[in-house]
């Protein structure tokens, strides 16, 4: 993949720092997030997929929305509302603790793991791994309380996303909460 001239240990070196950039550069707060702030009602104001049709068409996309509720010892309840091609669709889905882990899990309901990568509890980066059928893909997503973005919020998101070489992907959804405001608690 481009790299068949370079010497071998120039490939290594570069394989070594994009190996080890993510968990040098992210930032790992949601080992001691607070969980209970945390909660409550969010926007989705921006995201980056690998995943192919995650998004609608541009004429159809409008900001999604979370809500997320502490559920028991070591469970969220998620509810997520996205615009997708068919339409405003929202998933209610409960998630497990991964152990030690800070990441929340449900493969059966194919959610391999949703994790706070940095939040302020005003803002966060979600990052979302979905899988099902052997079939899997990433997400990151801008969460905020309020419906449009500050810039250290967008900036952070799109470093976040180039350190995840998911920029080509990402997008900024307009401003029409429509979708976003049906599972307003
Ligand atoms: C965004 O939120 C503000 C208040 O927080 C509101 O006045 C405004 O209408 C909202 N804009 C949209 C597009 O929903």
């Amino acid at each position: 993949m481009g790299l068949g001239r370079l010497p071998p240990v120039l490939v290594l070196a570069l394989v070594l720092a994009v190996g080890a950039q993510p968990q040098d550069q992210l930032p790992r707060e949601s080992h001691n997030l607070n969980w209970n702030k945390f909660s409550g009602f969010w926007y989705i104001l921006a995201i980056a997929s690998d995943a192919r049709g995650f998004l609608p068409g541009r004429d159809t996309r409008k900001l999604g929305a979370a809500v997320v509720r502490v559920h028991g010892v070591g469970q969220l309840r998620v509810v997520l509302a996205f615009p997708r091609s068919q339409g405003c669709q929202s998933h209610t889905v409960v998630l497990r603790k991964d152990g030690k882990k800070a990441v929340f899990r449900n493969p059966l309901k194919g959610v391999e793991g949703f994790r706070v990568l940095t939040t302020d509890y005003s803002n966060a980066v979600v990052d979302l791994r979905l899988g099902r059928a052997g079939r899997h893909s990433q997400a990151l997503l801008l969460f905020s309380r309020q419906n449009g973005t500050t810039f250290p919020s967008m900036r952070r998101f799109m470093d976040i996303c180039e350190v995840r070489e998911l920029t080509a992907g990402a997008t900024v959804l307009p401003k029409d909460a429509s979708c976003a405001h049906t599972i307003l608690p």
